[in-house]
């Protein structure tokens, strides 16, 4: 247990920085076990006169301060484990520090630390005062110079911005010395040093000047950089095309890391990221990689402006940077991969991660209020919701209007850090609007309750809709008030032509409807029969919308809706509805068959994609369906989405067989969307054959994996034969083994398999995998793999009746918490939502928590999310 009750900071005491730092020099003798780190900080006063210098420092040793030139006796400053402080210090002065650090022994993975051999840094958000004493906080900008020195092994030395220097030096040392002529936050600080190869190339810029691209890999790697490369070219003409933003330095660096805590990080011009979001070839890569690469790298590389160049006053305002570089990556992906499956595939993931948050003990809103360690608040709320807040404000606002507002943005905040109302505020600018309502998305925890009910009036040709909007309560937000909620929607015939409708006095036939009180009335009129509404089209906001039209309506919108995420979301409201009908108790065989039959319809749509028809293939995940039962009782779940799998595996096999044939791939490997689409049709394909695993289905998914050229057809032979499970399966788990065993990244692959095998004995076996040699929990990849995708992604196994699930996650948290804390807190999310479950389950849950939280020396990070875990709910 704790024995100090740690202190939240919170937004309300946010002040002004005391001192400003506008140059710094820094000196790096990057040694592994003992690096020295010599400062020299241009210190002016900012704040009232008299205040001492305060900076953060955290496992330093301190080896020497000095005042404009003067060495400080230790009687002239304090210094404790987590801060330097020196009274007395003048208006404007140089400050000099020697610290001696240890990057071997840094386990956590943030400051300075070895991956693989080589030094690298990761400071987002607080790592940078784990390198030097330092103003640790984002609204404190310099210009760095960088000297680095190393024994000539280091082979490559880079850091920031230009390279100014670089030579040998006695003793088999060489150095080279870096200036960033843009004024940065120290968390955007980044040094590797080390054996690497190099791809590179260029990109003229629209201005006309030359941009030197280097992407540095593990030796033997540079190959498997390409796909970046030409992502991030793609990404850097788009930020042109989209939002006007050219790249501003002559050089622009990604460097891959093995040991990795997240997943990528914005660096001014020297981006770092996990191997696994950047090294893709066929053989060794998936669909999902490289559509992962693709949007990774554009969303770091988006950052150079939202983020780098515009940065954030305080760590509250996180969502400035990151809720709209995702939502600049999002509209990038789908103008690179077509923007319905895009626009689905964002959904699904924000309903799998922040919608179960929203309903959480975690719960916050898009910017919180406080917190203890801003490393959990890298969620999904930050993230993806503060994404759809931004695409709301575009859906109210209008595309022109959006781009105005963004102009305003850039003009009025470049080099400086700001605030979210500074943001919002260019935006009522530009528009002339009050848009302090919308506002409350930002404030507001939870996900909205919409409500629609309509009522057909013949006489009058009119539709009346009723809407509706609640929010349910969330910790510390008790009661909540309405939000402007764009309710974009058409009207549709009982054929499924698109009807068109009179909309406040023009005739349309889509509209946005705000919803900005408790409940709203709106009648749209010449509406020539009963229609079939199609709401929320392209999920125009983040809400849980129902509505009481009957599941016939459904049906018509699963064939013909034009707006085709209503068409995938018709699908899945079908079969969310008979899945839990069954998990239940009562199952409706005769609509089961009627959802099997119009999903075969869909399938042979001949003017849809594959990539959409693979979606339509997908029935809702199991934490998906946990969400819309209460209690949420995982094995009847699991049963019950099995069953209704099985019963589509029969209905359709014609129709599977025909399309695992079909759609096989002869001819060069493309890894464009098309090609994607194909293979994720075939591979959905076989999968849900496999239910039903009878010898010729068990061929198939063998010869599928025999003859798969690419690692998303190998893994979806795998994938196949993990459902039907015994020998073929357990053949092709060493095969693949055997064939990959020099491949990290894809030995993470065939861990990630095995943590979601839902078969018998599947937790004894995912145990059983900590100990197999290849197991490393101090990679977070590898650590990830296994252990995060058990707790996640294998929903019926996790919720073992006997609580074994939640033992073993909960041994695993309190294991790592004692090396790395930020990776640790990372684990106790399939834990937190307890109060959701059975109560036996609940109850089984909730002691894990209370047994984490009990544990000596916990963490910060894992003594947040387990203390607002335990915590009386709102
Ligand atoms: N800013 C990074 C991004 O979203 C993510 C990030 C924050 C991060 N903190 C981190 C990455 C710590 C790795 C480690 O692009
Ligand atoms: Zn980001």
């Amino acid at each position: 247990m704790r024995t100090d009750t740690p202190q939240p900071v919170r937004l309300v005491d946010y002040r002004p920085p005391a001192f400003l730092i506008d140059e710094v020099r820094l000196d790096f003798d990057l040694i592994p076990t003992a690096t020295r780190v010599k400062a020299r900080l241009s210190v002016r006063r900012d704040g009232a006169a008299g205040e001492p210098l305060v900076l953060n420092g955290e496992r330093l040793k301190l080896i020497s301060v000095a005042v404009d030139g003067r060495v400080l006796a230790t009687s002239d400053y304090e210094v404790d484990a987590e801060f330097l402080r020196i009274p007395n210090v003048p208006d404007a002065f140089v400050l000099e520090t020697e610290v001696e650090i240890n990057p071997q022994a840094n386990t956590a993975l943030e400051g300075l630390y070895m991956s693989g051999g080589r030094f690298c840094t990761q400071c987002e958000a607080e790592g940078f005062r784990k390198i030097t004493y330092w103003p640790d906080r984002p609204d404190v900008l310099s210009r760095f110079t960088v000297r680095l020195e190393a024994d000539k092994a280091f082979h490559r030395l880079l850091s920031n911005g230009n390279l100014m220097e670089a030579g040998e030096m006695p003793g088999g040392r060489h150095y080279a010395v870096w200036n960033d002529p843009f004024p940065k936050p120290c968390y955007l600080f980044a040094l590797v040093a080390g054996e690497l190869d190099v791809l590179e190339d260029s990109l003229v810029t629209m201005s006309g000047r030359t941009v030197d691209l280097r992407i540095y890999v593990d030796p033997g790697m540079a190959p498997r950089a390409a796909y970046a490369m030409d992502s991030l070219k793609r990404s850097m003409k788009w930020d042109e095309q989209a939002f006007g933003r050219e790249y501003d330095l002559d050089l622009f660096m990604i460097v891959a890391v093995r040991d990795f805590n997240f997943g990528a990080m914005e660096n001014k011009g020297l981006n770092i990221f996990n191997a696994s979001l950047l090294l893709a070839d066929e053989a060794t890569a998936t669909d999902l990689d490289y559509e992962r690469i693709e949007g990774v790298v554009a969303h770091e590389y988006f950052h150079n402006w939202t983020g780098d160049r515009i940065t954030c006053r305080d760590w509250f305002q996180l969502c400035l940077k990151e809720g709209l570089t995702v939502f600049r990556d999002q509209s990038f992906s789908g103008d690179m991969r077509g923007h319905a499956v895009q626009r689905i595939k964002d959904v699904k993931a924000l309903r799998a991660r922040q919608f179960p948050e929203d309903q959480g003990p975690m719960a916050h809103p898009v910017r919180p209020n406080s917190f203890l360690k801003i490393d959990n608040f890298y969620t999904a709320t930050i993230y993806e919701k503060g994404s759809e807040v931004i695409r709301m404000l575009k859906t109210l606002i209008g595309a022109e209007d959006f781009r105005r507002g963004m102009d305003l943005y850039f003009e009025r905040w470049d080099g400086h850090a700001t605030t979210v109302e500074a943001f919002i505020e260019c935006f009522a600018e530009v528009t002339g609007r009050d848009l302090s309502n919308f506002f409350a998305w930002y404030e507001q925890a939870g996900t909205p309750r919409v409500t629609i009910a309509s009522r057909y009036d013949a006489d009058k040709r009119t539709l009346e809709l009723d809407l509706s909007q609640s929010t349910p309560p969330t910790p510390g937000q008790p009661s909540k008030r309405p939000l402007p909620i764009p309710v974009a929607l058409g009207l549709l015939d009982s054929d499924g032509r698109t009807m068109a409708f009179d909309y406040e006095g023009a005739a349309t036939d889509q509209a946005v409807i705000v919803l900005d009180e408790a409940r709203k009335r709106v009648v749209l009129s010449g509406v020539d029969s009963d229609p079939v509404l199609s709401a929320l089209r392209g999920f125009s906001a983040p809400v849980v919308m129902t509505t009481d039209a009957p599941p016939k309506d459904r049906y018509v919108a699963l064939a013909a809706d034009p707006d085709l995420f209503n068409r995938w979301e018709a699908g899945q409201d079908l079969a969310r509805d008979l899945i839990l009908a069954r998990a239940a108790g009562k199952p409706d065989e005769i609509a089961e068959e009627r959802y099997a039959e119009a999903v075969g319809r869909a399938l042979s749509d001949q003017a849809s994609d594959e990539a959409f028809k693979a979606l339509i293939l997908a029935l809702p995940s199991e934490s998906d369906l946990a969400l819309a039962m209460r209690p949420a009782d995982p094995q009847a779940i699991h049963a019950a989405r099995d069953a209704l799998r099985l019963r589509m595996a029969l209905h359709l096999d014609d129709m599977l067989k025909r399309l695992h044939i079909g759609l096989q791939e002869s001819g060069e490997f493309s890894a464009d969307a098309a090609a994607a689409g194909r293979r994720a049709l075939r591979n959905a394909a076989l999968e849900l054959m496999a239910i039903n695993p009878r010898g010729d289905v068990v061929e198939r998914a063998a010869g599928h994996y025999q003859a798969s050229g690419n690692m998303t057809d190998a893994m979806g032979g795998m994938q196949a034969l993990m459902l039907a499970g015994g020998e073929p399966f357990a053949e092709a788990l060493s095969d693949f083994y055997a064939r990959w065993k020099a491949e990290p990244l894809v030995i993470d692959k065939w861990f990630a398999l095995q943590a979601r095998d839902q078969g018998e004995g599947a937790l004894g076996r995912v145990m059983g995998l900590t100990t197999h040699p290849a197991f490393d929990a101090k990679n977070p990849n590898r650590l990830r793999a296994l252990v995060a995708t058990f707790g996640a992604g294998n929903p019926a196994a996790f919720h073992d009746p006997s609580g074994a699930g939640y033992r073993f996650l909960a041994d695993q948290i309190l294991m790592v918490d004692g090396f790395n804390p930020m990776i640790a807190a990372r684990l106790v999310d399939p834990l937190a939502g307890w109060r959701r479950y059975l109560p036996e389950l609940g109850a089984l849950m909730r002691a894990e928590l209370v047994r984490i939280a009990g544990h000596e020396g916990l963490s910060k990070n894992v003594y947040e999310l387990v203390t607002r875990a335990l915590a009386e709910s709102a």
